[in-house]
């Protein structure tokens, strides 16, 4: 049955389009790295001053802007991934290698949601300036970029397996 809607989705006849386009499946493609780009380069940095590094300049200007960096890269990795999925979903949806990925996007997603509830919970907009953050926040930092790095390893992964 799940089988089945997969087959269904990968018969899509844009779904067969873009898997025999030799322009917009590279693009899609291309628009999967820059979403990936724009995440890890955003949480990277990010995760970092929550765990300690750059305490001279004040945490918010790195979670004010870099976590809108980062949602707009995983958005658009979500969107351009899904396509690439669509192209042969049986067979990723088969992939242990792409179920990690998965697994690991949504607890990814989970702890930066968890990460930002305690953000403002602890205010950490009022923290003094040079203070280390809570240890919630810097194991929510640390888990975060091993998380993010793995989903990305795994991404190159899936090419070659
Ligand atoms: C639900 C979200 C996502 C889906 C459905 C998805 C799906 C895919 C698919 C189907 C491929 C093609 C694999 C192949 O070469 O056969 C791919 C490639 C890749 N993905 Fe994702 N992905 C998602 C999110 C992410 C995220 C968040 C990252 C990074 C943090 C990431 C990193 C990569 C990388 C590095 C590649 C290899 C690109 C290349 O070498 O051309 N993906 N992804």
């Amino acid at each position: 049955m799940f089988e089945q809607a997969l087959v269904s989705v990968e018969n899509l006849a844009f779904v067969s389009a873009l898997r025999n386009s030799t322009l917009m499946y590279p693009v899609v493609n291309a628009g999967h790295i820059l979403g990936v780009s724009l995440l890890v380069g955003g949480i990277v940095p990010l995760d970092l001053r929550l765990i300690g590094f750059w305490r001279t300049y004040p945490v918010m200007v790195f979670v004010d802007v870099l976590r809108i960096t980062a949602a707009v890269g995983l958005a658009l990795a979500v969107i351009c991934g899904a396509l690439l999925f669509a192209t042969a979903a049986p067979d990723y949806a088969r992939s242990p290698l792409f179920q990690a990925k998965i697994a690991l996007v949504l607890l990814g997603v989970l702890n930066a949601l968890t990460l930002g509830r305690v953000m403002t919970r602890r205010d950490i907009r009022s923290l003094p300036m040079e203070s280390p953050m809570p240890l919630d926040l810097r194991a929510g930092g640390l888990l975060s970029l091993v998380v993010w790095i793995s989903v990305l390893i795994l991404g190159r992964l899936l090419g070659y397996f």
